[in-house]
C-alpha cells in the first residue's frame, strides 16, 4: 500500500441517488497555479486550491525551496512569488508522494536553476517512467540522473539550458509541460508538437502570468528570458472527480445529480461523449467562465447505458477516467471495447491489470489486451476487490457497489485524499452507502 495508513472501503447498493454535488478543484491547475506563482514576481491569490495530498505536495515543495505560502482558508492559497531565479536549492529531497504531474513538472522547472535538486516520491511514483522527462530534457542541456529511467531523479543545477523543438512520441501534457517550464529558463525557443492534443493549462496559465506564448491544440511555443507577473487564479471544479458521479447516477435506476461549476477544458470531457455515445443522459446548464477556463453545471439523469467501440481518438481527452468507464462499461448492455490506451499501464498503478483484477472478483466478464479492454455488460456481484493503492479505482468501485448484487469491499483507498480530500461524505451525501474500515 501507498498511504500512510491501510483503509478499506465497503460500498453497497442503494435505491437511487440525488442532490448538489460540489466536487474540490481541479488537479491540474491546482498544481500549476502554485509553480507558476512560486517562479512570478509579486504576491498571487489561488482560490479553488486543491486540498489533496498531491497539490499539497506540490506547496511544501516550494516551500522547501523558499516561497512563502499562506493559506488563509481551506481552497484558499497567497504565493509570494521569489521571481525566475529566486528559488533556493534544498539540501533536503523534495517528496512529491503519489503525484505524477509534481514531480514531472517540478523536474523541468528543476532542470534550469543555479542548485542541485533530488526529488522523490512514493512507493507507486517511484515505479513511473521518468525517461520520457530527462531524454528531453537532457536534448535541452539538463543534467538529470535517474534509477534506471526511474525516480528519485538527480537534477543537477548550474547547467545552461537551449530550447528544442520536441516531437512527443505520446500524448503527455506532463512532458509538454516539463519542456515548456524547463524553456522559460532556456535560451532560444522551445517549441513542443504533440501526436495529439493534450491539456493546455501550462501555456493558459502561462500567457495569463504575462509569459509570451504561441499555443493551438498540438502546439506549444515559447522563449526564455521573459519575466513572470503574479495573477490570481481560481481553479475550477475537476472533471476527473465529477466523473465517478456521471458514471454513479448513470447507472443506478431513479438517479439525477447536479454537478456545479465544473472545469469543462474540451482536452478533459472525453467521458461525456463516451457515455453519451453510450447513451447517458447528461445535460450542461449555466455554462461559463471561471479564471479562463470553460466551466458549467453537469445534470446526470439515470438512463440505460449500452455498449460502444470508443472512439481512440477520445482517449487522451478522458486518460483518467477509464475506471470509471469500465464500471459504466460493465453495467452496459452488450460489449465495450477500448483500444489505443496503453498509456494506462503507466498510470498510479496498471490501470488495465488493476481494473481486469478488480472487475473479474466480481464476476465482470473482461479481457485485458495490450493497450485496452473489452468488456462484456452484466450484473456485477459482490465481492471483494484492491486498488492497488490508485485514488481513480478506488472511486471507480465504489460507484460499482451502488449497483452490485452484494457489498463491494474495496482495499487500500487511502490515495483517495491524493485527488479527492472528502469523497466519502460528498458520495453518502448524495445517496452512496460507503462506510470506511481501517
Ligand atoms: C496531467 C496529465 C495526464 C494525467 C494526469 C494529470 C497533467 O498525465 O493523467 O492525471 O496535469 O498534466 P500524462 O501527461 O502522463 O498523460
Amino acid at each position: 500500500m501507498s498511504g500512510a495508513q491501510r483503509l478499506d472501503w465497503i460500498s453497497q447498493p442503494v435505491a437511487s441517488l440525488h442532490g448538489n454535488v460540489v466536487v474540490p478543484g481541479d488537479k491540474s491547475v491546482s498544481h500549476r497555479s502554485m509553480m507558476l506563482s512560486a517562479i512570478a514576481e509579486g504576491t498571487s491569490h489561488i482560490r479553488g486550491f486543491l486540498e489533496g495530498e498531491d497539490t499539497r505536495a506540490t506547496a511544501a515543495v516550494l516551500a522547501q525551496l523558499g516561497v512563502s505560502i499562506e493559506a488563509p482558508s481551506a481552497g484558499e492559497r497567497i504565493v509570494r512569488g521569489v521571481g525566475l531565479r529566486g528559488l533556493r536549492g534544498s539540501s533536503q529531497p523534495l517528496d512529491c508522494g503519489n503525484a505524477g504531474t509534481g514531480m514531472r513538472l517540478l523536474t523541468g522547472l528543476l532542470a534550469g536553476q543555479a542548485f542541485d535538486s533530488t526529488l522523490i516520491g512514493d512507493e507507486s511514483l517511484s515505479k513511473r517512467p521518468m525517461r520520457r522527462i530527462t531524454d528531453p530534457l537532457a536534448k535541452m542541456g539538463a543534467q538529470i540522473d535517474s534509477q534506471d529511467g526511474l525516480p528519485p531523479l538527480h537534477v543537477r543545477g548550474g547547467r545552461s539550458l537551449h530550447g528544442i523543438r520536441y516531437e512527443l512520441p505520446v500524448a503527455s501534457a506532463q512532458v509538454k509541460s516539463a519542456l515548456l517550464l524547463a524553456g522559460l529558463y532556456a535560451e532560444g525557443s522551445t517549441e513542443v508538437i504533440e501526436p495529439h492534443p493534450t491539456r493546455d493549462y501550462t501555456e493558459s496559465m502561462l500567457a495569463a502570468f504575462g509569459w509570451p506564448i504561441t499555443f493551438s491544440p498540438g502546439y506549444a511555443k515559447l522563449e526564455g528570458g521573459h519575466r513572470l507577473r503574479a495573477t490570481d487564479v481560481v481553479v475550477p471544479a475537476d472533471f476527473s472527480s465529477s466523473a465517478f458521479f456521471l458514471v454513479a447516477a448513470s447507472i443506478v435506476p431513479g438517479s439525477v445529480l447536479r454537478l456545479p461549476a465544473v472545469g469543462l477544458n474540451p482536452r478533459r470531457t472525453g467521458l461525456l461523449e463516451a457515455l453519451r455515445l453510450m447513451g447517458a443522459d447528461i445535460r450542461i446548464e449555466n455554462r461559463g467562465e471561471s479564471g479562463g477556463e470553460a466551466v458549467g453545471d453537469l445534470i446526470v439523469h439515470h438512463a440505460p447505458l449500452h455498449g460502444i467501440e470508443l472512439p481512440e481518438a477520445l482517449v487522451p481527452d478522458m486518460i483518467d477516467e477509464f475506471p470509471a468507464l469500465f464500471i459504466a462499461a460493465a453495467v452496459a448492455k452488450g460489449r465495450t471495447i477500448v483500444r489505443g490506451a496503453a498509456e494506462l499501464r503507466v498510470k498510479e498503478s496498471d490501470r488495465i491489470a488493476t481494473m481486469a483484477a478488480g472487475m473479474r472478483a466480481l464476476g465482470v466478464s473482461i479481457e485485458e489486451t495490450p493497450d485496452g479492454a473489452i468488456i462484456d455488460g452484466g450484473a456485477i456481484g459482490g465481492g471483494a476487490v484492491d486498488s492497488h493503492g490508485d485514488h481513480r479505482i478506488a472511486m471507480s468501485f465504489a460507484a460499482a457497489g451502488l449497483v452490485a448484487q452484494g457489498a463491494i469491499t474495496i482495499r487500500d483507498c487511502a490515495n483517495v485524499a491524493t485527488s479527492f480530500p472528502g469523497f466519502v461524505e460528498l458520495a453518502n451525501g448524495c445517496g452512496f452507502a460507503l462506510s470506511t474500515a481501517r
